[in-house]
């Protein structure tokens, strides 16, 4: 389990359906829990997606989707989940669950806890594991929402910030040729679903959220009823728009 997790739920009870929405217990509860609490936005552009969208961040390990999705959250007032996170909480350690199980069964495990969290319909920040985009079905349900955002990061980065892959055991073995093995694997499966890119390489989290919540001032600019001439959002941005 990660350090700055909560507790563990006891065995039995994250499988056990509640009656709101078809939510488990424990996604509910993740869902309500003071770490996923929202509040004021300090970024007084935001005024949030389309209702019950959240803005979901995505890429391969290292691109510091967790971390971004921490800082980004109270910059948008959104609550925040971290769909790993959620998923320890639930099933346990996931290096322990690919070991007791195997990858198929992990991949469908992730793919049940990413529908119930997307269809809680709720504006959040959800940042996913790096391979949730394997699942057509997890494709399918992000091509639905309107913020998705990938973050991209050079190799050298990611293998800095992921240090020897502990935790991670796709990347077991020889960590970097992995990650760039699994990198060109998803890349398509990335665009496939991502309606922004947004380049880490040399920034910290900080620096990341900004840039994110630049593009969704920029969208609402976009949408707004008489919007002003402007420039694309894509061109300083790689222009990834799906
Ligand atoms: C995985 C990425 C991990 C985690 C699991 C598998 C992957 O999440 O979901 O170890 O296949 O890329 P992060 O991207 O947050 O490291």
């Amino acid at each position: 389990m990660r350090p700055d997790e909560g507790p563990r739920a006891s065995a039995g009870e994250g499988t056990e359906a509640s009656g709101a929405a078809g939510l488990t217990r424990h996604v509910r509860r993740a869902l309500e829990s003071g770490t996923a609490s929202s509040g004021p936005a300090r970024d007084p552009r935001f005024v949030g997606l389309p209702p019950a969208h959240p803005v979901v961040l995505i890429g391969p390990m290292g691109s510091g989707k967790s971390t971004v999705g921490r800082v980004l959250g109270p910059l948008l007032g959104l609550a925040v989940l971290d769909a790993d996170h959620l998923f320890e909480e639930v099933h346990g350690p996931i290096a322990a669950f690919f070991t007791e199980h195997g990858e198929p069964a992990f991949r469908s495990a992730e793919a049940d806890l990413i529908r119930e969290i997307l269809s809680s319909h709720r504006p959040e920040v959800v940042s996913l594991g790096g391979g949730a985009v394997i699942s057509a079905t997890t494709r399918r349900a992000l091509q639905q929402e309107p913020g998705v955002i990938l973050l991209e990061v050079d190799e050298a980065e990611a293998l800095a910030r992921l240090g020897g892959g502990e935790g991670r055991p796709v990347l077991a073995g020889d960590p970097a040729s992995t990650w760039r093995r699994i990198l060109s694997e998803r890349e398509p499966l990335y665009r496939e679903v991502a309606t922004w890119t947004v380049k880490t390489t040399g920034l910290d989290a900080g620096e990341v959220a900004a840039r994110i919540a630049d593009l969704l001032a920029e969208r609402q600019t976009e949408t707004a009823p008489t919007p002003p001439p402007r420039q694309s959002p894509f061109e300083d941005h790689s222009g990834d728009a799906r």
